[in-house]
């Protein structure tokens, strides 16, 4: 059977049945009575992976059922460790939709993390700025997006329970993850702010019309990655926090187009904040 006629369930069943016997005994103990939380790091923000104490690093490629990551400034490693004493499990780089994978395989790491306790997720990304106000270097909190990877259309999960998930009394981001977040920029003195996030299919950066569009259907910022993962751990009632790392801003009046270098090097400059954040809503 290929990997989209195997249910999702039985998918994640196989991943679970093949990391849980390498977790030992210490991270069991670990996780006993408190709160696991699932981290993303998106483009150039895997340095933060290198705070994380690990138990067990594994590469994607080496577990069942997952996609590997192939972007550049992206490691393919599954980390389950420790972040600042609380438990963690980390997915140093992501997958992507163009890179070619599914809806479904970008946002399978995510039920497997929950099938292994996770029930907070927070992800990150480098994303460019549609707002004019907006600096390199700024992080926006995801209050909401709009969906250009078309989540809704597509046969992402087999369940049942997990079509038309999406309710107005539990918004897919959680207030007080977002309040908590915005709460440890000042009190670490950097910005941040709360915005709407416009996923794309990428790989390609946009145009100035383009940018110009997105900026007045409402968006903060843009990116090709984050609702897929969102959506699936939304659908999973986990709670949501999602950071973007404003890589580049868009000046659509201008010759400046974004380029990757830029945004890898913006990730490593913000890992800093991007740990306070984490450090704090984990606390
Ligand atoms: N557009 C889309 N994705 C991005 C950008 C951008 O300008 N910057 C970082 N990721």
């Amino acid at each position: 059977m290929s990997f989209s006629e195997t249910p999702h369930e039985l998918r994640v069943a196989d991943a679970v049945d093949f990391l849980a016997p390498k977790l030992n005994p210490k991270w069991q103990e670990l996780i006993s009575g408190v709160s696991v939380t699932g981290v993303i790091l998106g483009s150039g923000l895997g340095s933060l992976a290198e705070k994380i104490q690990p138990q067990l690093t594994i590469k994607y490629g080496d577990i069942p059922g997952f996609a590997s990551s192939t972007a550049s400034g992206h490691r393919g490693e599954l980390i389950f460790g420790t972040l600042h004493g609380k438990p963690v499990i980390a997915m140093a780089g992501r997958l992507h939709r163009y890179e070619g994978w599914s809806n479904d395989q970008v946002s399978f790491p995510v039920s497997v993390m929950h099938a292994l306790g996770a029930r907070r997720l927070i992800a990150s990304n480098a994303a460019g700025g549609l707002n004019p106000n907006l600096r390199v270097g700024d992080i926006i909190v995801l209050s909401d997006h709009v969906d250009w990877l078309h989540q809704r259309s597509a046969s992402f999960s087999s369940s049942p329970k997990r079509t038309g998930f999406l309710r107005a009394d539990r918004p897919i981001y959680r207030r007080e993850l977002i309040d908590q977040a915005l709460l440890a920029a000042r009190n670490n003195s950097f910005r941040a702010f709360e915005g709407t996030y416009l996923a794309t299919l990428g790989p390609t950066y946009e145009t100035r019309a383009e940018y110009r569009m997105m900026r007045r259907l409402g968006a903060d910022v843009v990116g090709m990655s984050t609702v897929p993962e969102v959506l699936t751990a939304a659908s999973l009632e986990m709670d949501v926090l999602a950071l973007s790392v404003v890589s580049n801003v868009a000046s659509p009046d201008d010759a400046i187009i974004a380029d990757h270098e830029e945004v890898l090097q913006a990730g490593d400059a913000a890992a800093g904040k991007l740990e306070s954040i984490v450090r704090f809503v984990t606390g």
